[in-house]
């Protein structure tokens, strides 16, 4: 199974390997971590389950499993990514977050049959399902299903169509300048992801809107 390719998915990130204050040079920083993670923290902490392991796919540079994983304890929280740079940047992150419930991030690609994780009760994932082929959406919600218990919560954060139709010029924008860079990549359809969810075990798609014309798209595993 092909990696992601590696350099495009920085560039879109907007990475930046300039370490942290008090970080490491494995720290990299991808701004648009800063400018969402406060409205995503407030919808985890209406949706979560009150406890247990929650796993989150495609951490990226780390950023929000540092920020997430003190304001959301006692809940664990174990952070993945395929790419092993991005897990240094993880694992840098984590170190200077100093997080008792903050678990050593994960070599995971969504699309492996098998994951590496025995149990959790929620599976999060930001900003991944644009910015990788079809088959990591796939991949993310088959393994979800596997993955979660009835109860068990599906957390997606990202721009989609809805109805066939992007909900801002910008978005169209965007999925436009992601095609360009990746024919495989392109904002998703709200209604087709919501038809893998059906199909892995999981219920309708609750979708709250969310600044910058994203949703928070949670589903519960029935
Ligand atoms: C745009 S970044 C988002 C990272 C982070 N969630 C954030 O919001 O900053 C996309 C991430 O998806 C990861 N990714 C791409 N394909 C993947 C796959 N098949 N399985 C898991 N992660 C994948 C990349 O390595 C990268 O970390």
């Amino acid at each position: 199974m092909p990696a992601p390719s590696r350099t495009s998915i920085l560039a879109a990130m907007a990475t930046t390997g300039s370490p942290r204050e008090g970080g490491s040079a494995d720290c990299r920083h991808a701004p648009a971590t800063e400018r969402n993670r406060g409205p995503i923290l407030e919808v985890l902490r209406a949706v979560l389950p009150a406890e247990g392991r929650v796993l989150e796919v495609a951490s990226g540079t780390g950023e929000h499993a540092a920020y997430f994983a003190p304001r959301l304890a006692p809940r664990l929280w174990l952070p993945s990514d395929p790419d092993p740079d991005l897990r240094r940047s993880i694992a840098a992150h984590a170190r200077l977050a100093a997080c008792p419930s903050l678990e050593p991030p994960l070599a995971l690609d969504a699309r492996d049959p098998d994951w590496p994780v025995e149990e959790a009760a929620a599976v999060v994932c930001i900003n991944m399902i644009h910015i990788a082929p079809w088959a990591a959406a796939e991949g993310l919600i088959a393994g979800a299903g596997r993955l979660l218990a009835p109860g068990g919560l599906l957390y997606l954060y990202g721009p989609f169509r809805r109805d066939g139709q992007h909900t801002a010029p910008s978005n169209a924008a965007f999925d436009q300048s992601l095609r360009e860079q990746d024919p495989a990549w392109g904002i998703r359809d709200l209604e087709a992801v919501a038809e893998l969810a059906a199909a892995a075990g999981f219920g309708p798609a609750e979708a709250i809107e969310m600044p910058a014309n994203n949703l928070s798209v949670v589903f519960r595993r029935l």
